[in-house]
């Protein structure tokens, strides 16, 4: 199903007490709205988000989107009154291929692409789903300044965002509530107005709603440790091979069989240029090198397709819990020309690595004639890699 979010951000943020709506204010380095938008926009199954703005700041939201570099955005539209009245604005903009809606508060800025997808999935298998935890402190029923009863917690949630529902579903939803006149804090009430029965997926206790002032000092220290977490589990890696030139072999690179007078000599199909790559990962892995993984002595590894390797050196990456975050790699070749075989060699070794194409750059160099590439006796590559964390990657890069 075709998906897109709503981020209702129109809000004023009165309790929060500073002037500047606190969408708008820095939080771990970036406004407080960018967090959720970066979110969406490592969420796969996201291909539209709607962000609504206060009225009276539409372009700063705008400007906002432009520097965060928000693809995924196709409008910003000014809300209302109230934070309904700002989702059905949202509401009112989506593309009409949309199928299924997900609606998340831009003062939540620790939801996760995980909790978004848990979200939309729950959403498309059971009509709507939202995310909640249960209550964990006692509860008390207070008038005045006491105690008028202590309130069963059993069976009691509170409701975060995402809220996702099928498009239709919400759209009756909206519609009915605007006919009954009747107001809620959250699409759930209005689906559960409706009638629909909405699914709790567990959200978590890290995803709040930053409302007072305290609340930005948490959502400041969960950021700061989150981000701190990626970067110590950043892993750079570097690779460099090289293979002769002979003439009875066929020219491999990056898997692909390119036309040419030579071919590399090797125990493989001597794609040295895969080589460079996959030497690159194991460096980052802290994994030794390709000799140790694949001894050129062993038959198994006669006459191999490199790209085979390098899906066995994936996987002892996706097993250490990481992914690849991009390459770079050089190719040192005097001929032939092989900026025209990029695009093919970029989607077999994007496939194989299970990344975007985009996350692969691929350039190649002639040594002006110099040394063993220049009198093409051979030819040379280097690669350089980060590997990230599987579960923050998406986020990350
Ligand atoms: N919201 C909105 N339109 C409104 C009111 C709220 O889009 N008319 C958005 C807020 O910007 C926020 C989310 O709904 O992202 C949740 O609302 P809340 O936390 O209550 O934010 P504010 O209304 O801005 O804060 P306050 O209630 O303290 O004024
Ligand atoms: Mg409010």
């Amino acid at each position: 199903m075709r998906a897109a979010a709503i981020i209702p951000a129109a809000g004023s943020g009165l309790r929060l007490g500073h002037p500047l709506p606190k969408q708008f204010l820095p939080l771990a380095g970036r406004p407080l709205l960018a967090h959720a938008l970066a979110a969406f926009a490592a969420t796969p199954a996201v291909t539209e988000v709607v962000v609504v703005a206060p009225a009276d700041h539409c372009q700063r939201t705008e400007e906002l989107v432009r520097q965060g570099g928000f693809a995924k955005v196709s409008r910003v539209v000014a809300g209302g009154a109230q934070r309904q009245d700002s989702v059905a604005a949202g509401l009112a903009a989506l593309d009409p291929a949309v199928e299924l809606v997900a609606v998340h508060d831009g003062a939540r800025p620790l939801v996760t692409p995980e909790l978004i997808g848990a979200c939309l999935a729950a959403a498309s298998q059971h009509g709507a789903a939202i995310a909640a935890v249960p209550v964990k402190d006692t509860l008390k029923a207070v008038a005045g300044e006491r105690i008028q009863a202590t309130v069963d917690r059993s069976g009691l949630w509170q409701a975060q965002t995402p809220q996702a529902a099928r498009r239709p579903l919400l759209e009756a939803a909206f519609a009915r509530a605007a006919a009954t006149g009747f107001a809620a804090t959250d699409e759930a009430a209005l689906l559960e107005h409706l009638g629909v029965p909405v699914a709790v997926v567990p959200g978590s206790e890290t995803n709040l709603k930053v409302t007072r002032p305290e609340d930005l000092l948490v959502a400041e220290a969960l950021l700061q440790s989150r981000q701190a977490s990626m970067i110590d589990d950043l892993r750079v890696g570097s690779g460099f091979d090289a293979h002769r030139l002979v003439t009875d072999r066929p020219l491999v690179l990056g898997g692909v069989t390119i036309p040419h007078s030579h071919g590399l000599l090797g125990h493989s199909d001597a794609d040295v240029l895969t080589h460079a790559l996959m030497d690159a990962i194991l460096g980052a892995l802290g994994a030794g090198d390709l000799g140790r993984h694949f001894p050129d002595t062993d038959p198994r590894f006669r006459g191999i397709r490199s790209i085979l390797l390098l899906e066995e050196v994936m996987a002892l990456a996706h097993g250490q819990g990481v992914v690849l975050a991009n390459a770079d790699v050089t190719v040192i070749a005097q001929a032939p020309k092989l900026v025209p075989h990029f695009p093919a060699m970029a989607a077999v070794l994007a496939a194989a690595c299970q990344v975007p194409a985009a996350r692969i750059n691929l350039k190649a160099t002639t040594t002006e004639g110099l040394g063993f590439a220049g009198r093409q006796e051979g030819i040379a590559a280097q690669a350089v890699v980060l590997l990230g964390r599987r579960d923050r990657a998406g986020a990350t890069f």
